[in-house]
């Protein structure tokens, strides 16, 4: 009986405790084989009765041991997988919007609060759309300003080339329907310039187009100053300076104030105060007939923006390859701004 309490209490998960255990109790010299040499001596009438008892009393060690070795066997074949499933999950990463992706949302949204819908359209343009017309003249130096990436030059609907702006899908637009138009475009275009910190081949425009009775350079002030103010701040300033663009007359290109020197000079705006962020205009009506529409009855406006020039602005990125790179230690930096 004693025996029978220290079998019933035994456990171990430690396989030489276990071996002890056969040992002391199931070895060639162990307990039972003991008892068992023992009770040869016995008298036959005591042999029934403890032979009973004594037959209980190994098949509890043999099973004890049996049991104790197959609990130790799946411990251990745990611990060689490295496998052990009481140890917390591993969390995972969630990924970051790119922050040309929530520059677009961003300005997408304010637009929106303006009644100024979503227009997509191709990235490759034939010539019409791109540059005739937009009211770029055959052979017209202004073609150069945008130093276009051609697929096919000539052919049936002329030259076919990689949009140089989103402009494209406002003449798409507009000959599709009728006025009032009221929408943005954002959208990849693609130019041929040398890759630097300041250039790349390729960028993102929102071009805006709004289109109705008397609209007036006045709605154009105030749409792009609204928009302002709610992309960089309130007390953001604005200023317009002329300029010239085939497709808008008249045209002006505007700045705001710097929002990174706060007035102290930077690189940014190269001490200035001022950063050039769109052009704009009022739509020149040439571009109202090219695309059937009453240039008498209706007028225009229409302003362009590169995102990543509002990114650098918003993040204070200095190098536009950041954008295209993919380097995940820049982009996940953006992880908050979700
Ligand atoms: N399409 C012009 C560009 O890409 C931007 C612009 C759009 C200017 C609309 C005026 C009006 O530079």
């Amino acid at each position: 009986t004693q025996y029978t309490a220290e079998i019933n209490a035994f456990s171990t998960a430690n396989a030489d405790e276990l071996e002890q255990f056969r040992i002391k109790f199931l070895g060639t010299k162990g307990i039972i084989k003991d008892i068992f040499d023992e009770f040869k001596a016995v008298s036959p009438e005591e042999k029934r009765s403890l032979g009973k008892v004594l037959n209980e009393f190994k098949q509890l060690a043999e099973a004890k041991y049996q049991t104790l070795k197959e609990q130790s066997e799946v411990a251990d074949t745990s611990t060689d997988s490295g496998l052990d499933l009481t140890l917390p999950g591993e969390g995972f990463e969630v990924g970051s919007r790119h922050p040309l992706a929530l520059v677009r949302r961003e300005i997408i949204e304010i637009f929106n609060k303006l009644g100024f819908v979503v227009a997509e359209g191709p990235e490759i343009e034939d010539d019409w759309h791109n540059f005739s017309a937009l009211n770029f003249p055959e052979e017209h130096p202004a073609r150069d300003m945008q130093d276009t990436f051609f697929i096919r030059k000539g052919g049936e609907n002329g030259d076919i080339a990689l949009r140089t702006h989103t402009s494209s899908v406002q003449v798409r637009m507009m000959e599709a329907g009728k006025p009032p138009f009221r929408a943005i475009m954002p959208g990849r275009v693609y130019r041929n310039e040398a890759i630097s910190a300041r250039a790349h081949c390729f960028f993102h425009q929102v071009e805006g187009l709004y289109v109705d009775e008397n609209v007036s350079f006045a709605d154009l002030k105030q749409t792009l100053f609204y928009f302002v103010q709610e992309l960089y701040g309130e007390g953001t300033k604005v200023r317009f300076r002329p300029s010239y663009f085939p497709f808008t007359e008249p045209s002006a290109e505007m700045d705001i104030s710097c929002t990174i020197c706060k007035g102290d000079g930077c690189q940014m705006c190269k001490h200035s105060g001022w950063v050039e962020i769109l052009g704009c205009g009022m739509v020149d009506p040439n571009v109202l007939d090219n695309c059937n529409i009453d240039s008498k009855k209706y007028s225009g406006f229409a302003f362009g923006m590169g995102i990543e020039r509002i990114a650098n602005l918003k993040f204070e990125i200095k190098d536009l390859r950041l954008f295209s790179e993919n380097d995940a230690r820049f982009l996940k930096q953006y992880k908050t701004s979700l």
